[in-house]
């Protein structure tokens, strides 16, 4: 009995840890690829990876609208990082590395969370509002 149990119970718990493995190297590989070149130094300004200070207050905006801002692009950071091939979950991600590397503590988004990305980022589209 004991032992069957454990057989149905083990997968699932290692297919749990290998997903959250999964989206941790996924955000932590799109920063190294894509964000570092200007997070990792300061390039333009752009808020250095790990300055708690410089984060803290674009960490207060909130995930959606903070992350949504950068897909869409603000003042010298590009949209997608510059990537066009970047998916908004891959972005969210890799803000979420950035985050939670400087003093933050986000999590992957969950449907909710896209969904409110997303629908932040139709407004910036739409241009409804000013950056
Ligand atoms: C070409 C340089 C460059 C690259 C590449 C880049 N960024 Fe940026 N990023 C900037 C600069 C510059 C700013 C500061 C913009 C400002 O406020 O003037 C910035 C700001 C941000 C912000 C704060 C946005 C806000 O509302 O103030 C986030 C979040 C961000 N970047 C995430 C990322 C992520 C994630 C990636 C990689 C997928 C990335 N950036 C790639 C230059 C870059």
């Amino acid at each position: 009995m004991r032992l069957k149990s454990f057989s149905l119970i083990l997968p699932c718990l290692f297919g749990v840890m290998f997903s959250q493995i999964a989206n941790a190297q996924s955000g932590e590989n799109t920063y190294k690829q894509v964000c570092a070149a200007c997070h990792g130094t300061g390039v333009l300004n752009a808020p250095k990876f790990g300055d708690k200070a410089k984060w803290a207050p674009l960490i207060a905006e909130g995930q959606a609208t903070l992350t949504a801002h950068a897909y869409f692009g603000v003042r010298g950071m590009p949209p997608k990082g510059g990537n066009p091939n970047l998916s908004i979950e891959g972005f969210s991600d890799a803000v979420v590395y950035i985050v939670n590397n400087s003093g933050g503590n986000w999590k992957t988004p969950d449907a909710k969370m896209t969904a409110a990305i997303n629908k932040e980022l139709e407004v910036r589209k739409a241009g409804t509002k000013k950056p």
